[in-house]
């Protein structure tokens, strides 16, 4: 482990556009990231570093992956969510959690964290019972830890699951942040921006602030309009003084788009972002496609969230070091 001065080192893994690994950046030393969709690593690239590797985590030779403290990572969550695939482990993307813990299992960080959708411990929470019990083989400590975003100051309601691991020879567990109870609301966080542009390309005079007028098309958006309860499947039209539903990936979708909650159009990508908690220097490239920007948001670790996980895990890491320096000064 490094000294306790250093900054700790971070690998990342299935790191999308790197909205978790936005909140690590202060405090870690991002070493090491891989993701399999390109259009996510550009934004990946301008947001965090170029150390991110493209290509598929299952094909990646472990003894090229660098040792760090920290293992961070959100596999795909389609198959744990009920609105996915929702095919568990089964599911062609579900089965990549039992990857990224035979990499944790080879590799040893001293600690890891995995995300994924609440659906983990509801329909799915044989699985979630089998990662504990197969990381507690594999020289854990495990901590499973509830997340609701709206309680870190998120104006969205998103409620995450999060596994901690620390190895054992340290003899802690990591403790979740607690909630900081600054609720926001989805005026708090995007009422002040100024009208979208309605040009083709997603940098504008706002940056990923562009109304798109094809999406949704006017016949769906007037049913929305005409028929307010048709809203509770698919699109949706957010309310000024609540939180923001999930923002899922689902959003970049024809129908299931978010619409402001004053103007007859979808959520920019910069309004998606400011929802999950970023602020405006988070900026998704005019390479990325607009469908792929709205993905990658949907996809991605509620900043606040990112940053109480960062910061918890850094300061308990750091102790992890102190307490085992102190049992070599007293034992020497
Ligand atoms: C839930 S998202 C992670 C988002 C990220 N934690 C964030 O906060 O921005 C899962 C990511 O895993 C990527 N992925 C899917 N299959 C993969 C594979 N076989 N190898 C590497 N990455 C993969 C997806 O492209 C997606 O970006």
């Amino acid at each position: 482990m490094a000294a306790t001065q250093d900054k700790l080192k971070v690998a990342s893994f299935f790191s999308g556009g790197g909205l978790l690994d936005a909140g690590f950046t202060k405090l870690f030393d991002i070493i090491f990231a891989n993701e399999l969709n390109p259009q996510a690593a550009l934004c990946y690239k301008h947001n965090i570093g170029n150390h991110i590797v493209v290509g598929d985590l299952t094909e990646l030779d472990m003894d090229q992956i660098p040792w760090a403290d920290l293992y961070i990572g959100g596999p795909p969550c389609t198959d744990f969510s009920s609105d996915g695939a929702n095919e568990g482990v089964e599911g062609e993307t579900g089965k990549l959690v039992w990857d990224y813990f035979r990499l944790i299992r080879y590799k040893k960080p001293t600690a890891f964290l995995m995300e994924n959708v609440a659906g983990l411990a509801g329909f799915h929470k044989s699985t979630l019972r089998r990662l504990v019990r197969d990381y507690q083989k594999a020289g854990y400590l495990v901590t499973v830890g509830r997340m609701q975003a709206q309680d870190f100051g998120v104006p969205q309601s998103r409620d995450r699951i999060f596994i901690a691991g620390f190895l054992k020879e340290y003899g802690k567990r990591f403790i979740f942040p607690l909630p900081t109870q600054l609720r926001k609301t989805v005026r708090d966080a995007i009422e002040d921006l100024p009208l979208p542009d309605t040009g083709k390309t997603v940098a504008g005079t706002f940056p990923n602030h562009v109304a798109s007028w094809t999406s949704p098309t006017p016949e769906r958006l007037y049913d929305v309009i005409a028929n307010p309860r048709n809203q509770r499947r698919g699109m949706r039209r957010l309310e000024w003084d609540k939180a923001s539903p999930t923002i899922t990936a689902h959003i970049a979708k024809d129908g299931r788009e978010f619409l402001h909650p004053y103007f007859d159009r979808r959520l920019t990508v910069r309004e998606c972002l400011r929802l999950q908690g970023l602020d405006d220097s988070f900026v998704i490239p005019s390479e990325v496609k607009m469908s792929q920007a709205y993905r990658l948001v949907g996809n991605g670790v509620a900043k606040p969230v990112a940053d109480a996980l960062a910061y918890a895990l850094n300061s308990q890491i750091k102790k992890l070091v102190v307490q085992l320096d102190l049992f070599d000064l007293i034992a020497q």
